[in-house]
Formats: C-alpha cells, structure tokens, sequence
C-alpha cells in the first residue's frame, strides 16, 4: 500500500512491576480504514490502547508511536485528542446528570456555547439512530445510573460516531451491549470509516472482525500477525482459541501472576 499510515507503531515496548505487558508491538493503521486488533484475554490489547492514548501509567519504556506523521510518543493525551485520536473504553465512565443530547455534542467541532445548529442536532441523532436507540426516548435523558451498562455503552460508542475522529480506538465494542447484534456493530464501524474515521477494532471474538479490512493478532503482548482479515481470522480460530481452550483462561497461567478481573 503506498498511502500513509495514519497511526504507526514501532517496536513499543512497556514493563510494569518487572513483566513485560508490551513487547516490541509494531502496528500500522490506514486511513479509513478499520483494523482489527484480535487476541484472546490478558493479550495486552488494553495496555496497547491505553499506551497509543498517552494515558497515566502507560508511556512506553522503548519504542515510538506516529500519527498522520507526527511522532505522538511523548505527548499527553489532550494533545493526541486534539490531533483526532479518540479511546472508547471497555467499560465507559459516566458523566453524571449531563443530557444524552448534550454529552454526544461535547465532542464535535463546534463552539461550546452555541446553540446546537441544525445539522448539528441532525448528526447527534443519526448518532443514537446508529446505535438503536430512539433519539426521542434518549435526547434528554440524562446520563447517570439510571442507564443500564449496556445503554451507557451504547452511548459511548453513539459519542464516538458524532464526534467523527480520525482514528477511534474501540475497546470491545461489543461487551455488555444487550440490543445491538453483531451485524448492528459492524455497520456501525463501516459507517465510521465512510464517515472518515479509521478504527482500532479491538475485541476477543473473531467474528467481529469481519467488519475489518485488515487484522493483527496480539499474543502475550506482542503482534504475531497482520495480515488479511479472513487469514487473521483463520490464524485466532485455529492458533489462539485452542491455546486458549487448552491450557485455561491465559496462557501464560501460573508463569505470571493471573489476573482475575480478565476473566470477563
Ligand atoms: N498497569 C498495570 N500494571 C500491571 N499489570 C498490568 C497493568 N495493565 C495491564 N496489566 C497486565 O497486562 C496484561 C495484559 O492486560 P490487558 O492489556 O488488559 O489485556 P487484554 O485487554 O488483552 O485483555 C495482563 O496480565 C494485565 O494484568
Ligand atoms: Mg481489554
């Protein structure tokens, strides 16, 4: 491929209480693209996410991380949003008491103290539309504990699609979402790489990945394989998931110290 990558990895490295979480990860992501990050629990596909973000705790011990050719190692994560890069988490946060019509507007390019124009209220609920979720029921209710993870997810994912970054990194888009099918998700991640945003399609279940136009295999914190989705794909069901099945919840069980909270 001659165009540019749109974020580059080279050689991340990342060590934390003395074990490798990360090593030498090298990862290309193309424009408009969506790229599935696949690997089975405890891989270290949340450390990647959180290591591409900038976030607390995550600056690599070795290795270099480029977006739309600007090197982003050493940046905060503020700067790395406002270059476009945007993470949905495995488990999204609240924002307590805000409107869900508000919330999804936080993130579009628009003057915080305007009005919302009329396009702007159209692309929030083509947003709530993408997820299920009936913009009438939803416009004005507020983001708190009255919605079910599920929802909230669901809410997080609708944020992502209105804001239109231009690299959304997606923490297993499909946990904890009861109502959206896999089909719904992955004409959700379509739709956002024709909107221009390309994705980080990270998830477990190789099924997702057939939204993707190319695949990575992360294994005990490296990537063993990028390749076509249905050759990656291939690669997880016959190399990774009997791995898995055969020798417990990770691999590396009882090597290093097993994480419980990975189990879900
Ligand atoms: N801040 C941290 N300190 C120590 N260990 C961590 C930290 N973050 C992640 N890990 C460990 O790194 C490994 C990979 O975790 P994670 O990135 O969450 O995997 P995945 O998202 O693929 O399930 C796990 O063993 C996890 O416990
Ligand atoms: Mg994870």
């Amino acid at each position: 491929m001659n165009t540019q990558p749109l974020l580059e990895v080279q050689n991340l490295s990342l060590n934390r209480d003395g074990r490798a979480i990360l090593q030498n990860v090298n990862l290309r992501v193309y424009p408009g693209q969506v790229h599935a990050l696949l690997g089975i629990n405890g891989s270290g596909k949340s450390s990647l996410a959180y290591a591409l973000m900038g976030c607390a705790g995550y600056q690599p011990d070795s290795g270099r991380i480029w977006f739309d050719g600007q090197e982003i190692t050493g940046l905060p994560i503020d700067e790395r949003a406002r270059l476009g890069l945007t993470l949905a988490w495995q488990e999204p946060a609240r924002f307590e008491g805000l409107p869900v019509g508000s919330y999804l507007s936080l993130g579009m390019d628009r003057p915080h103290d305007a009005a919302l124009s009329k396009t702007d209220r159209e692309r929030v609920q083509a947003a709530l539309a993408a997820v299920n979720m009936p913009a009438k029921t939803y416009l004005r209710r507020s983001v708190d504990a009255t919605l079910s993870g599920g929802e909230r997810k669901r809410i997080e994912l609708a944020a992502v699609y209105a804001m239109r970054p231009r690299l959304a990194i997606l923490d297993e888009p499909d946990s904890g979402i009861d109502t959206l099918s896999l089909d719904d998700i992955r004409a959700l991640l379509r739709r956002m790489a024709q909107n221009g945003t390309a994705v980080l399609l990270i998830t477990h279940r190789d099924e997702m990945a057939a939204a993707a136009d190319m695949a990575s295999i992360m294994c005990l914190g490296t990537i063993l394989f990028t390749g076509e989705t249905t050759a990656a794909q291939a690669f997880y069901r016959n190399g990774c998931q009997p791995h898995l099945a055969a020798l417990g919840e990770q691999p590396w069980n009882g090597v290093i110290q097993p994480i419980k909270e990975l189990a879900r």
